[in-house]
């Protein structure tokens, strides 16, 4: 099928995409530096090949060159919206500097095609919902312009590429201590009978998309002839944080009260991405609602509580 370089293949969502490569008989090369990523994310598997890289820092143009990879996924990223705000030089080293090598490198030894992970953060604060492809990118974080920053090179580049903007993604191997995983947070709390904070009324619209979800459309991405095309990935169904807390205490047989606390500075308030473009470019798209894809996640029992 090919050999496919993924940034980033050890963490969340990179280790879900690499599952689903192997499955689908790629070979896969890994390049991550564990910062946030995990080796036990990764299965054991002869068609898979792990390097433990620092993609700023180290030597990648030996493994493009040994490897020569047909296709790229880069997700090796900084991924946090408050760290951006506050390191934004790190912010930018990592997310668009360390982006831009692996766009040059991509470039230089041909790779038939480039697919990476940028956000909703791009868009700013929602002026319609759902937010569709063509609403203005006017970012309020320094993650949001570094991503949409590292969007602008790829299509300066002339390689061919296809950009997903994800909405919040949830599920196993997703790390509780992340500012953006509301599910791992409230997955680990509910298993151990802890207390839940909930920032604000609880009624702010999150768009969930099950990291499966996305495995599976980056991997049809990348079989299929589309190029060239940047796209919202999500479910186009908002849920409050109520509605997530309720449907989570109900599947996870869990007692407590949420504690309400204020709201947090510089969060966007409510956020549904439309998925209408990309369900028109790819057939038999199909995407766990919410309550599925929680109670896999229970019966699952693997969401990484660091
Ligand atoms: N999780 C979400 O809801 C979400 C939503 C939109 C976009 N994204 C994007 O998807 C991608 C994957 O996110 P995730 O949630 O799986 O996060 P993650 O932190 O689990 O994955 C990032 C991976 O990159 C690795 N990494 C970080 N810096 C590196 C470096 N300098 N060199 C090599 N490897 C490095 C980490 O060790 C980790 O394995 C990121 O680009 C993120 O911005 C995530």
């Amino acid at each position: 099928m090919g050999k496919v370089l993924i940034t980033g293949g050890a963490g969340f969502i990179g280790s879900h995409i690499t599952d689903k490569l192997l499955d689908n008989n790629y070979q896969v090369i890994v390049l991550d530096n564990l910062s946030s990523g995990n080796l036990d994310n990764l299965q054991k598997h002869e068609n898979l090949k792990f390097y433990n890289i620092d993609i700023t820092k180290d030597d990648i143009e030996t493994i493009f060159k040994t490897e020569k990879p047909d296709y790229v996924i880069h997700l090796a990223a900084q991924t946090s919206v408050a760290y951006s705000v506050l390191n934004s030089y790190e912010d930018a080293k990592m997310n668009i500097l360390g982006s831009i090598k692996i766009i040059e490198l991509s470039k230089k030894y041909s790779v038939k095609k480039f697919l990476t992970a940028s956000s909703a953060a791009v868009y700013g604060i929602p002026k319609y919902l759902p937010i569709d492809e063509n609403h203005p990118t006017e970012p309020i974080s320094q993650y949001g312009l570094s991503k949409l920053t590292m969007e602008k090179y790829i299509r300066l580049s002339g390689i061919p590429y296809i950009i997903f903007r994800f909405s919040n993604a949830y599920g196993p191997r997703q790390r509780s201590s992340k500012e953006s995983g509301v599910v791992a947070i409230f997955d680990k709390a509910m298993r151990n009978n802890q207390p839940i904070n909930i920032y604000g009324d609880g009624n702010q619209i999150r768009d969930f998309i099950y990291v499966e979800d996305i495995a599976s459309i980056c991997v049809k991405a990348i079989k299929s002839d589309v190029m060239n095309e940047t796209f919202n990935f999500s479910t186009n169904k908002g849920v409050t944080l109520n509605d997530l807390y309720n449907t989570m205490k109900a599947i996870y047989g869990y007692n407590q009260n949420a504690n309400y606390l204020p709201e947090r500075d510089g969060e966007i308030r409510d956020s549904i991405l439309s998925n209408e473009k990309v369900l028109n470019i790819f057939n038999e798209i199909k995407t766990f609602d919410i309550k599925a894809g929680l109670t896999t996640l229970q019966e699952k029992f693997l969401c990484k509580n660091l």
